[in-house]
């Protein structure tokens, strides 16, 4: 991993609904891909887990793959559970985590997200930890103590030499799946608090290096203001990223910035 290039990180959630659409999803992004280069990003593709394989099988020019979420333990009696070390042991390279949805649906809290970025960082990924306010939190001027809370949660007892494995994704709640985008400002707001809370965690040159994207509503019209400002290193993407034509279109943006 290389975390001087920029990501692009496809999130596909529960889709799409059948193993036949996601061949032809697969056949389209290949198609899309074919004859493009990407200097400067990586392009990963996070599919629900049965059709990771199917990914990896495509062996996609520029793509690497990815899961939406793991378990912390690495084996035993978890139902239903997928550990960090088979989806290391399958080829795929990265795992996204903390993610709002998993925030809300399924009670995830900073020590389980803490569990899973440890066991993600064990065994041998690349993590995208996702934080962002909810519309709430912000009107009450509470975004930068809810940031500071889930990025000390998230990443306690992670030694500074792990940081490199990990992009932070600020993803404002209020941005994930609406079309509202924040504005430059805001973006600004939220990264110059990003910095700030692992400059005062590990140091001033983690807080340099670490991969910052940004994630909420990216469509291609958007990309200049929320992902291209010098200090974005790229993003997260959901809708869009089903459509393949788009999520290259933004990735090619990003990379030629
Ligand atoms: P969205 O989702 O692009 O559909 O808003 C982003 C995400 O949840 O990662």
């Amino acid at each position: 991993m290389t975390n001087s290039k920029k990501l692009v990180v496809g999130n596909l959630k529960m889709n799409p609904v059948s193993v036949v659409e996601f061949d032809r999803y697969l056949d389209m992004l290949e198609k899309e891909l074919k004859g493009k280069e990407f200097e400067k990003t990586e392009i990963v593709v996070c599919p629900p887990i049965v059709y990771l394989q199917k990914l990896l099988d495509r062996k996609l020019k520029n793509v690497k793959a990815g899961v939406q979420d793991v378990f912390w333990e690495y084996q035993g009696a978890y139902t239903g559970q997928i550990s960090a070390g088979m989806v290391k042991s399958v080829g795929a390279t990265f795992a996204i985590v903390g993610h709002s949805e998993r925030r809300k649906y399924f009670g995830e809290n900073e020590e389980i997200i803490n569990l899973k970025l440890k066991a993600i960082l064990k065994n041998g990924l690349n993590a995208v930890l996702c934080v962002g306010e909810s519309e709430e939190e912000r009107k009450k001027g509470q975004t930068s103590q809810v940031l500071k809370k889930q990025l000390s949660g998230s990443l306690a007892g992670i030694a500074p030499g792990k940081l490199e494995y990990i992009s932070i994704t600020y993803e404002p709640i209020w941005a994930v799946g609406t079309d509202k985008i924040p504005t430059s400002d805001e973006i600004l707001e939220a990264k110059i608090i990003i910095k700030k809370t692992i400059a005062e965690i590990f140091s001033v040159r983690s807080a340099e290096k670490i991969r910052l994207l940004y994630g909420g509503s990216i469509h291609s019209q958007f990309v200049e203001q929320v992902c291209l400002d010098p200090a974005m290193d790229g993003g997260l993407v959901g809708r869009e990223s089903l459509q393949s034509y788009e999520f290259v279109k933004i990735a090619k943006m990003i990379d030629d910035n």
